[in-house]
């Protein structure tokens, strides 16, 4: 699963009046987009994620700021540092990730396939190798 995961350089129209950038369902990346959410005022020091999606596939921007994002499939681990606002990171299912290292008035913008389900949740690490190493 880590293979699928990757960096897309959105499109960029860059302007003495500031830059723009657009992102358009299913052509910039595999999926439809059922929600969207964002994480900011994150505290120095704080991680988030720590989980894994059984279905959902996702999208995460760096809006403003920085921070880094640790994608593990089981077998390997990639860290992405993330400080461009034309750069997307497709995170694919049954991919574990965790996030860490904001810079201070980072704001992380996630597109999602799947509205919030609770159940599509791995929370426990162990018992997402157990499933990605036991091929489910
Ligand atoms: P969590 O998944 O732990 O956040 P992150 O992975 O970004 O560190 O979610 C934190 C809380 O917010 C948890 O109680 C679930 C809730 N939540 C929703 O209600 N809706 C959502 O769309 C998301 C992403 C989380």
């Amino acid at each position: 699963s880590l293979s699928k995961c990757k960096l897309i350089d959105l499109p960029k129209i860059s302007d003495p009046r500031g830059n723009l950038t657009f992102i358009e369902e299913n052509r910039h990346f595999p999926f439809d987009i059922k929600r969207v959410y964002y994480l900011y005022d994150v505290p120095g020091g704080a991680e988030r994620g720590g989980h894994a999606h059984r279905e959902m596939n996702q999208m995460i921007i760096a809006m403003s700021g920085s921070f880094d994002v640790v994608l593990d499939d089981g077998f390997e681990r990639k860290r992405f540092h993330m400080n461009r606002s034309y750069y997307a990171l497709y995170v694919a299912p049954m991919v574990w990730r965790e996030i860490d290292n904001f810079s201070s008035g980072a704001v992380l913008l996630s597109l999602a396939s799947n509205f919030y389900d609770e159940s599509d949740y791995y929370r426990e690490y162990d018992h997402f190798l157990r499933d990605v190493r036991g091929g489910k």
